[in-house]
């Protein structure tokens, strides 16, 4: 009777409800996108948090394969846009993104999508910044100068971004050890399981303690 049609309405307005409280968020990515895969599969039936688009820079990434499997909308960003333009923040914005996630993006940030998304940008670094940190120091050429440096232990960091490289404040780090045996692919191997390990849930942690404020 009318009170069945009654609560199907009030169950549609607040599935709508519950859509609208979800935190979109887009991950940044530039290469094979093993961590994008990670926050993916994490965020896949998620309560409040969901991954709605992928961006990268290059056109033929592996985590473009990876939003297209996972019918995950993707974007790509020319240099110019990036560098020069904002037309892509409005597009951002009317996807109702609200978190930008990093993970292996190798472009500096513009100050421009900083402003957009003031403290809602994180990325993780395969190193225990401050330490091998900066302009070209990304992939394996940070495994190559832990190693040359014959350091005992690395690790990753999870940070904010502001207008310097490699720079905000951390909000994560672990650390594990380089051995006399580790190259900087054995290094690469270990770093890229702790940021698997632990980038989905610091990425939950943080929105989540953003959003009850
Ligand atoms: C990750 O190890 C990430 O920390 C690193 O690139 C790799 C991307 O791997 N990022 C940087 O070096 C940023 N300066 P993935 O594409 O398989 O996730």
């Amino acid at each position: 009777g009318g009170r069945g049609k009654a609560e199907g309405i009030n169950l549609k307005s607040q599935i709508s409800n519950l859509k609208s409280q979800m935190v979109r968020v887009a991950v940044f990515a530039s290469g094979t996108g093993s961590n994008a895969q990670k926050i993916i599969d994490y965020f896949q039936k998620h309560l409040n948090i969901q991954v709605a688009l992928i961006a990268s820079n290059k056109a033929g990434a592996g985590v473009l394969d990876i939003a297209k499997k996972e019918n995950i909308p993707s974007l790509i960003i020319e240099k110019e846009r990036f560098f020069r333009g904002d037309s892509y923040i409005n597009e951002l914005k009317s996807m109702d993104i609200r978190w930008i996630i990093l993970a292996g993006f190798l472009w500096k940030v513009p100050v421009s999508l900083i402003k957009a998304f003031p403290g809602s940008i994180l990325n993780i670094h395969p190193a225990l910044l401050p330490k091998y940190g900066g302009k070209g120091m990304y992939g394996h050429f940070v495994h190559e100068a832990v190693i040359a440096a014959k350091e005992k232990e690395s690790g990753i960091t999870i940070h904010y971004v502001d207008e310097q490289f490699d720079h905000g404040k951390p909000v994560f780090q672990v650390t594990c050890p380089v051995t006399e045996t580790d190259t900087p692919e054995t290094l690469a191997k270990k770093i890229l399981l702790l940021e698997h390990k632990h980038y989905p849930e610091v990425i939950e942690r943080v929105i989540n303690t953003n959003v009850e404020r």
